[in-house]
């Protein structure tokens, strides 16, 4: 048995974490108390322990990135917890596909979003460990001007932080194997996508350069809120959702590059070949159907079911284009469209022509800032023989959680999974999340699915429920 966290002797460096650099030393930390309010309002005061990990890899490219911070409860309202069997939330802060650093923290923050308590907090007042990993993110440029945040290094780092708590096992207060990721957006697609590529051996060479951990980077479980994923096929699938809403100024985007955008995601459906019980195989003429019966329809149906029978009332008037019968909501998939209100973005949505969006720098290399990660936008600047730069497509694999899913079936993935999206979130397709949670689900695993109705980019309507999902998945 492992020494206990903060008993204050640390056992000797095992062989596996190989260099020293890379221990876990359970006697460092700092100790304080936070009042945590939990989703019932309640308050819980948490004395917790925090430390900091200089860093998670022998040979860190820019530490300030490259480092975590672990906090483990120690007494939760005045009883002692032992936090060594515990699972571990390893909650990354990425947005936007941003550097993310975690280097300056001095606690857990308990606030969350919209005045709510954080994940962590939460996580935290459940007797969980939270881990929260920096990472690398698309503007970190040097001296000489290159780029070294770019695809693939913020999956990298999440990997190297990973491994670094797996070669840390007995040392590092938790249990390893139930390492529980979240992520909001980007955080969601990278979450994703560290659960679905657990020990591929295509991020081997990454991982050796920054000196990570030689362990797995497995994970257990994924928490993944509004996924920005399957980014090569983004600019498709969101014409073929959003193609025909209008803009935030009322304008429509370019009908030509629209219908060819869409066009193209029927090709790319059908390669994929999924599937959804009720609908067989999807393709771009029922994938509607499937949204909106499996994740779109009962969406509004929570809603409505939750609601005093006059506000009900109130908002069923308001919206007459659903129909509340036998407590079930129903609507066509226009009409849900037209409710959903105006498209974020423009056409092509994420390869830009001008490669101004976020996406273009994340795949951007060495001291160009940003590139076309899509033949369509590259060939549209750059005329019909243009090919994507040679390394393209391999840091695309790197970033798609659909790759180690489909093509490259992945069998150390997470068997679990959380997947969480606003049915007015335009930030991407609605089919993203759609698409990953019916993948995971004729795969077998535990996928527990849920758009939340009228909700934006974001959002996170039932945080307590994911904290419950962490036991009983864990347990
Ligand atoms: C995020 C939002 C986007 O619209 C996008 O393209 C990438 C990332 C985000 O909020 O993280």
């Amino acid at each position: 048995q492992a020494t206990r966290a903060g008993s204050g002797t640390s056992s000797a460096p095992s062989a596996a974490a190989g260099r020293s650099s890379l221990v876990f030393d359970p006697g460092a930390y700092t100790e304080s108390t936070i009042t945590i309010k939990d989703p019932d309002g309640v308050a819980h005061e948490v004395v917790y322990r925090f430390h900091k990990v200089a860093s998670y890899v022998a040979k860190p490219v820019d530490a300030a990135y490259q480092s975590l911070n672990v906090s483990v409860p120690v007494w939760i309202d005045g009883a002692a917890v032992d936090a060594t069997d515990a699972p571990i939330l390893l909650a990354n802060a990425i947005g936007g596909y941003m550097p993310s650093s975690v280097a300056n923290n001095t606690g857990i923050v308990a606030s969350g979003m919209g005045g709510g308590t954080s994940r962590q907090a939460l996580a935290l007042a459940a007797g969980y460990v939270v881990v929260e990993p920096g990472a690398r993110g698309r503007t970190l440029i040097d001296a000489t001007g290159t780029y070294y945040g770019t695809a693939p290094a913020a999956i990298v780092d999440l990997k190297a932080a990973v491994r670094y708590l797996k070669s840390n096992k007995g040392r590092v207060p938790g249990n390893v194997h139930r390492i529980v990721s979240s992520g909001v957006s980007a955080g969601g697609a990278l979450s994703s996508l560290l659960g679905a590529s657990g020990d591929s051996p295509l991020y081997d060479p990454y991982l050796k350069a920054i000196g990570a951990a030689d362990a797995s980077d497995a994970i257990f479980a994924v928490g993944a809120w509004c996924p920005i994923t399957d980014l090569e096929h983004s600019d498709a699938a969101y014409e073929w959702c959003w193609g025909d809403n209008p803009l935030g100024s009322g304008a429509q985007v370019d009908p030509a590059i629209s219908r060819d955008l869409k066009v193209a995601y029927g090709d790319y459906l059908a390669s994929l070949g999924l599937r959804a019980k009720g609908f067989g195989r999807l393709t771009a003429r029922n994938l509607d159907e499937y949204l909106l019966k499996t994740h779109i329809e009962p969406s509004a149906t929570r809603y409505l079911a939750a609601l005093s029978d006059t506000d009900r009332a109130a908002y069923l008037s308001a919206n007459t284009f659903i129909t509340w019968s036998g407590g079930r909501a129903a609507f066509s998939w226009a009409d849900f469209l037209t409710h959903a209100g105006a498209r974020k973005k423009n056409a092509p949505s994420f390869d830009g022509f001008d490669l101004a969006t976020p996406e273009n720098n994340l795949f951007g290399t060495g001291t160009t800032k940003a590139r076309h990660f899509t033949l369509y936008s590259l060939r549209h600047e750059n005329g019909d023989s243009a090919r994507l730069d040679a390394d393209v497509p391999a840091k695309l694999d790197l970033m798609n959680p659909m790759h180690h899913l489909v093509e490259d079936l992945n069998r150390n993935r997470s068997k679990h999974w959380w997947i969480r999206l606003g049915t007015k979130d335009s930030d991407t397709s609605l089919s993203v999340a759609g698409n990953l949670s019916a993948r995971l689900t004729t795969l077998g695993d535990d996928v527990d699915t849920a758009y939340y109705w009228d909700a934006g980019h974001g959002a996170d309507q039932d945080p307590g429920a994911f904290i419950k999902w962490i036991a009983e998945v864990s347990g």
